[in-house]
């Protein structure tokens, strides 16, 4: 009640001077042709789907705004004049007014929205000349902005894709502007994230602030990328950054897998699907050999043996080759996002652990079981005391299957030749 005395002068005022108001507002918009929120003069023109004009360079350029349109827009209320603050009337038909030279102002009312967008890359190209980076308009629309929320906004998470390919996966505009390759038209849409609905190329990239892969801030930059993915797979990433891998890629070592190295990224598909880079078929053909094979990353960091080739060699790996998905596969026994060194007490194949790891595929392996070099391979010039005796034994083996194959053909070739030569005699 008190309040309501105190503000009592002012509600008096405001009643009896907003019909004034509202009355001597709408005499200057009737006067001036212009009146607040009614747009029905540039309409009368603009209504007209064959109203053109040539830009400098001579190409036609459609002057067509439809009302049915705009009246949907979130602008609706508002009038032309409040973004095209340089044209108040007709005066501009004549073509004297240079208007596209005064391009709209978004920031006016949307300051926030601006000052993000200008961190972003996008915007610095356009400072720096680009002229077809996108502008706020290229992703909100000009006369057909609808808030996000809405399913026919271009911003809407169902339209992103689109909207960002109309620049990304035109092969003529990329090439034109030099950005690397362009995007296979609806790849992502395709991905196990765009079947979801509700990952979007904002998910990972952000909208307004959004920068390039280089740029050490950017969500896409090498180091930052679990921490992108993380923001919905926490789980996962939290294994991760504790793994080896994990602690090697954040400290930017680009021999060492981060997400996108195992899973790409606008393509990325369900472990289940045939193609997807981590499919249980692929694990031991492809996902870990294309480090682990090579023998710089196993000299570069001293891990001594050749885990796939003796892998391959193994049991486990020949029936796998063979095609058998119970058979034994690296990430069986590695694990997949927590990988950690035998050294390590929390690893899968530390010596405490090794039972338990065996155990998910025999039942009852004993420590004994589980007690044997895993990916022994045969080298006198191993370090390791185990494989050099296996190195050993090897060639003495060879030496010997050697010798009796090849005693036994001599023996065999002197035999033929003692009797052609009795024959002839
Ligand atoms: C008498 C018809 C007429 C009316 C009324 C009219 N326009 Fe225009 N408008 C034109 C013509 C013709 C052009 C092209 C001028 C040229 O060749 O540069 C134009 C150009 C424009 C452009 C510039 C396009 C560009 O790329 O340069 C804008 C923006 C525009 N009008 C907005 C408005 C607004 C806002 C109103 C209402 C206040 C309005 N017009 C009222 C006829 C009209
Ligand atoms: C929310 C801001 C906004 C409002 C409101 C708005 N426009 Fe525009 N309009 C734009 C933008 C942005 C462009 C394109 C870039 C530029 O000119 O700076 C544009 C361009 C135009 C053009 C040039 C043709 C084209 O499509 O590029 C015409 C003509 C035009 N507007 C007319 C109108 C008329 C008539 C109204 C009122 C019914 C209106 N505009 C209201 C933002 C607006
Ligand atoms: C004269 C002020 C003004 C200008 C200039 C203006 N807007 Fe707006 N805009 C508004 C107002 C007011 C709203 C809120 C309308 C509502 O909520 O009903 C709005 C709403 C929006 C929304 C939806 C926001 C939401 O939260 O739902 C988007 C997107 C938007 N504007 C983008 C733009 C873009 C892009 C431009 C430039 C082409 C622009 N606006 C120019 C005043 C303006
Ligand atoms: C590269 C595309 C892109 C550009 C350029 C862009 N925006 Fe946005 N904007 C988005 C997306 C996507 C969203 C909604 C989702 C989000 O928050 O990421 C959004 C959200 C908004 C919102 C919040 C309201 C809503 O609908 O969610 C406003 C207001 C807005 N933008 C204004 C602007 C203005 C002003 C500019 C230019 C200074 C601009 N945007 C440039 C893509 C863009
Ligand atoms: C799951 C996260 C994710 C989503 C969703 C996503 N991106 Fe990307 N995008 C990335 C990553 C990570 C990179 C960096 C790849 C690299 O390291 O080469 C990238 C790179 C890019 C590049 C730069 C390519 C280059 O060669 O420089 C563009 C452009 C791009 N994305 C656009 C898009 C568009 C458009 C969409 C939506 C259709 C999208 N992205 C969806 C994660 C994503
Ligand atoms: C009007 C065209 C246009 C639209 C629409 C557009 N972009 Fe771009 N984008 C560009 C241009 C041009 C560049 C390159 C700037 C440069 O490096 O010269 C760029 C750069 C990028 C980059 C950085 C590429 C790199 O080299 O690292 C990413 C990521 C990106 N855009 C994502 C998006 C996303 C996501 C959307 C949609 C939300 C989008 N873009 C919408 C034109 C566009
Ligand atoms: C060394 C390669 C590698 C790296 C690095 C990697 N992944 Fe994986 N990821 C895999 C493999 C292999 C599988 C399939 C495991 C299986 O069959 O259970 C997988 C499975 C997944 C799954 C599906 C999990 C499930 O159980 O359904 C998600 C989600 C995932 N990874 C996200 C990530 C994220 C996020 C990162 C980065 C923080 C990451 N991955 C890093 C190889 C990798
Ligand atoms: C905005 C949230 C979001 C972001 C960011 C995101 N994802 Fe996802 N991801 C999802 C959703 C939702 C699914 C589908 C859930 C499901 O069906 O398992 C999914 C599924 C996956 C799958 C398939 C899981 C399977 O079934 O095998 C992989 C792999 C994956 N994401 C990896 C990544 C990687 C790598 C990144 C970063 C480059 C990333 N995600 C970023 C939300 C996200
Ligand atoms: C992009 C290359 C890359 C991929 C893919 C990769 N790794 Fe690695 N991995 C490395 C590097 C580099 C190290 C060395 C880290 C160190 O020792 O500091 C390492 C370390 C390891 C170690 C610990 C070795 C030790 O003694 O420290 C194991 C175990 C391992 N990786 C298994 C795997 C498995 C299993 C996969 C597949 C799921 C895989 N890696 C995929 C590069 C890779
Ligand atoms: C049947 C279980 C098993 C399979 C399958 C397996 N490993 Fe191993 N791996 C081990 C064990 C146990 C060790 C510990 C050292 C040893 O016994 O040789 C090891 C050691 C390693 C090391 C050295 C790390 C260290 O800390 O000593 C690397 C690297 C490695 N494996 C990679 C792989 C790759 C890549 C594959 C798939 C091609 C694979 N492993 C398949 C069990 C396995
Ligand atoms: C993912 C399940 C799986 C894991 C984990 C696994 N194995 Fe196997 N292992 C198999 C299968 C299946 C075979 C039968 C392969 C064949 O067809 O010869 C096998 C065969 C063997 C054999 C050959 C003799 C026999 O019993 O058939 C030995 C020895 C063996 N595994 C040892 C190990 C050791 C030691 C570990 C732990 C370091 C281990 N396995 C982990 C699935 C597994």
């Amino acid at each position: 009640m008190k309040q309501r005395e105190d503000g009592s002068m002012a509600w008096k005022v405001l009643g009896g001077g907003l019909p004034v108001l509202l009355i001597l507002g709408l005499i200057l918009g009737w006067m001036t042709g212009v009146a607040w929120g009614d747009n029905s003069l540039c309409f009368g023109c603009h209504q007209d789907e064959s109203l053109k004009k040539q830009d400098a360079r001579g190409k036609s350029i459609s002057l067509f705004v439809s009302e049915a349109v705009y009246k949907n827009s979130v602008h609706a209320k508002m009038s032309c004049s409040d973004c095209h603050t340089h044209i108040k009337d007709d005066k501009h038909a004549e073509g004297g007014q240079k208007a596209a030279d005064k391009g709209v102002n978004c920031a006016t009312c949307h300051g926030k929205a601006e000052k993000e967008y200008l961190q972003g890359l996008h915007s610095k190209m356009i400072m720096k000349g680009t002229e077809r980076a996108a502008n706020c308009y290229d992703c909100h629309g000009k006369h057909n902005i609808l808030p996000s929320k809405d399913p026919k906004s271009m911003t809407n998470v169902s339209n992103i894709e689109k909207t960002c390919d109309r620049c990304h996966s035109n092969v003529e505009f990329v090439k034109q502007h030099a950005l690397g390759a362009a995007l296979p038209e609806g790849e992502f849409k395709r991905s196990v994230h765009g079947k979801t609905g509700e990952v979007t190329c904002t998910s990972c990239h952000g909208g307004h602030n959004l920068r390039s892969l280089i740029d050490p801030k950017s969500t896409i930059f090498r180091s930052n990328i679990p921490q992108t993915c993380g923001a919905c797979h926490p789980d996962i990433t939290k294994e991760f950054t504790e793994s080896i891998h994990g602690e090697l890629a954040a400290r930017g070592r680009t021999d060492s897998p981060t997400c996108t190295t195992c899973h790409g990224f606008h393509g990325i598909k369900a472990k289940v699907d045939p193609d997807s880079p981590v499919n249980e078929k692929r694990i031991a053909l492809t996902t870990c050999p294309q480090c682990h094979a090579a023998e710089r990353i196993s000299k570069e960091y001293k891990i001594t043996t050749t885990p796939v080739k003796s892998y391959y060699d193994s049991f486990h790996g020949l029936s796998y080759r063979g095609g058998d998905t119970y058979s034994a596969n690296c990430a069986s026994c590695h694990g997949v996002h927590d990988i950690r060194p035998s050294s390590d007490p929390k690893s899968m194949i530390s010596k405490n652990n090794l039972q338990k790891t065996c155990g998910t595929c025999h039942p009852g392996a004993s420590v004994n079981f589980a007690k044997g070099k895993m990916h022994a391979v045969a080298s006198i010039s191993g370090q390791d005391i185990g494989e050099k005796v296996v190195g050993w034994v090897k060639i003495v083996y060879i030496l010997l299957i050697v010798g009796v194959i090849g005693g036994l053909t001599f023996f065999n070739f002197m035999d033929w030749l003692r009797k052609t030569i009795d024959r002839a005699h």
